[in-house]
């Protein structure tokens, strides 16, 4: 298996509570791809442009409400409606940037107490990412940083459940795909400590390309 011929771009996934920094992060990394010439796209996830995207959003607004499960399989939906797009961009050597997936998918379902299984299971096949970065934050750190916004979900209590289901689910995710497949980040320190610490873990990934062909989500 020689590697110059196949390098693809590499799919990268960032996790994390509401108010993590998680966004800002991801911001700033595909501002430093960009400077540097180096072909990449960010990925947000809830999509809240597409028709399914706009049903999240209303939901998330508290302007909709839904079922449990009719929300977990729109969330799911959003990301199978993307994803074409991002096997496309990754083989044609373009750098994915997914602020969230399908872990964020399972971890706040099943916090609100959707079984473990029927959350995994809408996301299975979908394109495996490289590698995801939790980024994690001491919720006393946390609180002190910024307010919540007024988005369903962005309490204390919930956060402090999704939390322990982040848990679980970094335990699938290297169970079934590897230890090196979800990396814990601290997301304390300044936005440019942080930033630095992100970009010393990626560097090597994103600028030599990945070898091998895109595998497949829980498969
Ligand atoms: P955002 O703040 O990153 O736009 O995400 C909106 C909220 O939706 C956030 O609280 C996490 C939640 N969420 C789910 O519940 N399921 C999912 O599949 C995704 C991607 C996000
Ligand atoms: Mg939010």
């Amino acid at each position: 298996t020689s590697s110059s011929s196949s390098r693809r771009g590499a799919f990268i996934v960032f996790e994390g509570l509401d108010r993590c920094g998680k966004s800002t992060q991801v911001d700033r990394l595909v501002q430093r791809l960009d400077r540097d010439g180096h072909k990449a796209r960010l990925q947000k996830f809830p999509d809240r442009t597409t028709a399914i995207g706009k049903m999240i959003d209303a939901y998330l607004q508290s302007k909709a409400e839904m079922d449990d499960h009719a929300i977990h399989l729109l969330f799911a939906a959003n990301r199978w409606e993307c994803a074409a797009a991002i096997r496309r961009d990754l083989e044609n050597g373009i750098t994915v940037i997914a602020d969230r997936y399908a872990f964020s998918g399972i971890a706040f379902s099943a916090a609100k107490g959707l079984p473990f299984e029927f959350c995994l299971q809408p996301d299975t096949a979908l394109p495996l990412p490289d590698i995801t970065l939790y980024l994690t934050l001491p919720p006393a750190v946390a609180s002190q940083r910024s307010a919540f916004g007024v988005e369903r979900y962005e309490t204390v209590a919930i956060q402090t459940a999704v939390r322990e289901q982040f848990g679980l689910v970094a335990n699938e995710v290297k169970k079934r795909h590897g230890d090196g497949k979800w990396v814990e980040v601290s997301a304390e320190g300044s936005i440019e400590e942080v930033e630095e610490r992100i970009w010393g873990l990626l560097e090597g990934m994103i600028s030599g390309g990945v070898d091998g062909r895109i595998g497949e989500l829980w498969v």
